[in-house]
């Protein structure tokens, strides 16, 4: 008994010396390195960005952050640990550990601007040694597709609604358009398809309009914004139960269910004719 629990004791000893000798070790050995991948973010705009970086071995080096300037490619510092070099109130440094040798360093921006769209470096360096990784900030302004699916028969007419969220923005109405991104575009040109669109206070609306739907209007058709878009799936087809030609935007789940509960109906009903 109690050569056992001598036996335990000192297996703990060396057990807490050999973490302590690793840690030591590892503090003057190791540089630290960057866990998180160089990456994309995308944001809505007025959100809060936080870009963290994984951090293993810190020691005693800092986590320094530059921002890239888009037209010009020069990094000016944002901050090294926790102290910050801007004067901007929307920046802050965040932190926290989660084991002796991981730490996770944020950078947030509240209220992001287009002005906070850039490159972000997180990277750590001493006179020897610097390690860096890039994180592309992505700011786009909230855009909204309704409906996503379309199902329509031929010759009905089907209005496919894309609205942006600009609240203050400034932006231009010919940004905003549709394209039909299946292979016909080339080749042919829709004359039955047009595109309205709406500037009111606090959004920019661009519908597509196709007229009398024809089995080659079926395809992927996108709303694009500069590099931001939104796609809808269309399908122009005669329906297998014909005689409905009731709904002509069949576009949402209400249709769906419907549709559901019309092959039932069928299915119901071929099953009685059998009998
Ligand atoms: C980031 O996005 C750009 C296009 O905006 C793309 O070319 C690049 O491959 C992306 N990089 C990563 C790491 O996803
Ligand atoms: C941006 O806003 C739109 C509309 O409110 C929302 O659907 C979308 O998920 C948001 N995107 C991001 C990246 O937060
Ligand atoms: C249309 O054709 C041009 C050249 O013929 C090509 O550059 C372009 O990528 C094509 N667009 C689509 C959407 O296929
Ligand atoms: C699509 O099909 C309709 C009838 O099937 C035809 O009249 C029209 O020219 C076609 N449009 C294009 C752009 O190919
Ligand atoms: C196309 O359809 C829309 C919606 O039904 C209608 O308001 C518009 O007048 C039609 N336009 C043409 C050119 O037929
Ligand atoms: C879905 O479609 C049905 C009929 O086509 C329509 O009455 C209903 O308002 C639509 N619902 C939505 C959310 O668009």
């Amino acid at each position: 008994m109690m050569n056992n629990t001598l036996i335990a004791i000192k297996y703990i000893v060396l057990f807490t010396h050999l973490i302590f000798m690793t840690q030591l070790t590892t503090a003057n050995n190791r540089f630290p390195r960057i866990i998180t991948e160089t990456h994309n973010q995308t944001l809505n705009i007025s959100s809060t960005a936080i870009l963290t970086c994984h951090v293993r071995d810190l020691g005693d080096h800092h986590v320094t952050w530059f921002k890239t300037n888009p037209s010009t490619t020069i990094s000016s510092p944002l901050a090294a640990g926790e102290q910050l070099f801007t004067a901007d109130k929307r920046y802050s440094i965040s932190f926290y550990s989660t084991s002796v040798k991981d730490s996770f360093w944020s950078l947030e921006i509240y209220q992001v601007n287009l002005a906070d769209e850039g490159t972000y470096i997180c990277k750590i360096a001493n006179r020897k040694a610097s390690v860096s990784i890039y994180i592309h900030l992505h700011i786009q302004i909230p855009m909204i597709i309704h409906p996503t699916y379309v199902h329509a028969e031929p010759n009905t007419n089907i209005i496919l609604n894309c609205r942006l969220l600009i609240n203050n923005e400034y932006v231009d109405k010919r940004d905003v358009t549709w394209i039909f991104l299946s292979h016909q575009l080339n080749k042919t040109k829709f004359h039955d398809v047009h595109i309205r669109k709406r500037l009111s206070g606090d959004s920019l609306t661009a519908d597509l309009v196709i007229n009398h739907t024809q089995m080659n209007h079926t395809g992927t058709w996108a709303c694009i914004y500069r590099q931001q878009l939104l796609s809808v799936k269309v399908l122009v087809q005669k329906n297998m139960l014909t005689h409905q030609r009731a709904s002509a935007l069949l576009s949402n789940d209400s249709y769906r269910k419907i549709s559901s509960i019309y092959v039932l109906l069928f299915l119901v009903l071929f099953i009685v004719d059998e009998h």
